[in-house]
């Protein structure tokens, strides 16, 4: 186990990766390095007090074998164009795109929720969907509590979650075209992002069968994506039971209102609005929202490389 780890942040121009920067910076690593594309190489970014100069991923640079962990936030071909020559230099890679979250034997992981399969993994483990993260970390202690028999979703999902340039077009949109808009591909019936919140939260919580059905829409808002979540259980859950469970679950902070801006900038997935659902006797209805860029992206997969080194700060 390393004393100081070798970090490379892949993707580090990015919406995530500067998050990731941010974040591995207060946690006082220092062997940091930042990758990205061709374009950005030789740009530099802000780490810490100082700046790092941006490094092409080459192949080669991936497989040189001087890095212990890489976190990748370069986008699904991306990675899946470079993440085998990382494993293939010795390093861990935890990758935050959808390339390989639902391929058998790779670990997809919430650390709160599943972290021990992070240490079943051969070179990989995937970091789930930003909304995905939040739902299971809820509803994971749910779960156990009363047995979740289906859960119905609603997402209202912030601009950064398609990234900086979206971030940027936001910044520069007049308010009165703001619009809620369904950026995802589409097969016909439902959106990826739809059949991503629901085949990762079967996989996360080992429940292959759960009957989930989700809408997501994105919302012009700049960071913090919320959910409203209607959960079926085995048993009647009230209202203050699952209030006291989630106010012990870790990660997670009960908050009346649940917002964007209030979820922004902090580590906990805020949870409230919770009360019976009027239309089924053992049903529940909640609000999510949280930071997608930091649980529902970098930070949980720097929890994840801290669990792969054994180590929980720096
Ligand atoms: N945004 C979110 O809330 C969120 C949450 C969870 C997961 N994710 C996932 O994280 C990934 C990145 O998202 P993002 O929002 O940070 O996107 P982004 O703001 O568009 O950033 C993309 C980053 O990837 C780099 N990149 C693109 N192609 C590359 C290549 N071929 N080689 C090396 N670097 C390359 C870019 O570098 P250049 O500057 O060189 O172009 C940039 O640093 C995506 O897979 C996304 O699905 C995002």
């Amino acid at each position: 186990m390393p004393n100081s780890p070798r970090i490379g942040v892949v993707g580090a121009t990015g919406a995530v990766g500067t998050v990731t920067l941010e974040l591995l910076a207060e946690r006082g690593y220092d062997d940091v390095r930042a990758f990205a594309s061709e374009r950005s190489a030789g740009s530099s970014v802000p780490f810490g007090g100082i700046a790092l100069v941006v490094e092409e991923a080459t192949p080669e640079a991936l497989e040189a074998g001087d890095v212990d962990v890489f976190l990748f936030s370069v986008g699904t071909s991306a990675s899946l164009a470079l993440v085998p020559h990382a494993v293939q230099g010795g390093a861990a890679v935890v990758d935050k795109s959808s390339a390989f979250r639902l391929t058998n034997g790779i670990p997809l992981v919430v650390p709160e929720v599943n972290g021990e399969r992070a240490l079943e993994h051969d070179g990989v483990v995937a970091n789930p969907n930003c909304c995905t993260i939040p739902l299971t970390c809820v509803l994971k202690p749910l779960h156990e509590a009363a047995g979740l028999r289906r859960v119905r979703i609603a997402t209202y999902q912030s601009v950064s979650g398609a990234g900086a340039s979206a971030m940027e077009r936001l910044r520069n949109e007049e308010p009165a075209s703001h619009d809620l808009r369904m950026d995802w591909d589409f097969d016909g019936v439902e959106f990826d992002e739809e059949s991503k919140l629901r085949e990762e939260t079967r996989k996360i919580m080992e429940l292959p069968e759960l009957p989930i059905s989700a809408t997501c829409v994105r919302v012009p808002v700049m960071v913090g994506h919320a959910e409203a979540v209607w959960a079926e259980f085995e048993r009647p859950l009230p209202p203050e039971e699952a209030t006291e469970i989630l106010a012990a679950s870790p990660s997670v902070r009960v908050e009346q209102f649940p917002s964007p801006g209030k979820a922004a900038g902090i580590d906990d997935v805020l949870v409230g609005r919770i009360r019976s659902d009027t239309t089924d006797p053992n049903g529940l209805s909640l609000f999510i929202a949280g930071d997608n860029l930091r649980k529902g992206a970098a930070l949980n997969a720097i929890q994840i490389a801290e669990l792969l080194l054994d180590r929980v700060s720096v």
